[in-house]
């Protein structure tokens, strides 16, 4: 049976111009259609505070809904100082909280970063990729979706042009979908 994936899709980053996303617009763009992708803003998740747990702002509990109705995730992390950015590791914490419901658990996840370095983000992914495990939600490893310099590959509007990232973009969704299938068939 051909069931329909739903992907929910955010970046580490509140910059408007941000490369990473554009590289959800494209994975937007790029999306097989057995699969649609919803990308959310993490604008507005304040600095988490454990005492909010019982009583979690408005935008949090937006975020832990739509992560928990997703079949799976797709996560766009810039690098911050060869880790990933503040505001990604703040809404995870949030999401993940509070004991006992995590909005990721068990979830099958893509991972992919954008960084106008040499390296792409690579760093920054490795460290995710820690937290996904604490998580217990389910990465896939392949391909690798590490956009270097990639201030050199957007147009002036900021989309991602760059063919060779584009197509490992949509190989990455492809098999996001295919993971997931396998997931729910246990
Ligand atoms: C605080 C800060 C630290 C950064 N550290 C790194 C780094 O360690 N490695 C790297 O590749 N890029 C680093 N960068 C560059 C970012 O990768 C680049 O600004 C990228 O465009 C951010 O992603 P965004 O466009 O999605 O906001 C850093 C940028 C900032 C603002």
């Amino acid at each position: 049976m051909n069931k329909f994936i739903t992907i929910f899709g955010f970046a580490g980053s509140l910059r408007k111009d941000s490369y990473n996303k554009a590289l959800l617009r494209a994975a937007m763009e790029l999306a097989p259609k057995e699969a649609k992708l919803e990308i959310f803003d993490l604008e507005g998740i304040p600095p988490f505070n454990q005492d909010l747990e019982d009583r979690m702002p408005e935008k949090v509990k937006e975020f832990k809904a739509k992560i928990k109705a997703a079949d799976a995730i797709l996560i766009a992390t810039p690098e911050h100082n060869y880790s990933m950015p503040g505001v990604l590791k703040n809404a995870i914490d949030w999401a993940s909280r509070p004991y006992g419901n995590n909005s990721f658990e068990d979830k099958p996840v893509a991972i992919m970063s954008a960084s106008t370095s040499i390296l792409g983000g690579a760093r920054a992914q490795y460290h995710l990729r820690q937290v996904l495990v604490s998580l217990n939600m389910h990465a896939i490893n392949r391909p690798e979706v590490m956009v270097a310099s990639v201030d050199e590959k957007v147009d002036e509007k900021g989309n991602l042009m760059d063919e060779k990232a584009r197509k490992r973009i949509g190989q990455l969704l492809e098999n996001l979908i295919k993971w997931t299938k396998r997931l729910e068939t246990e």
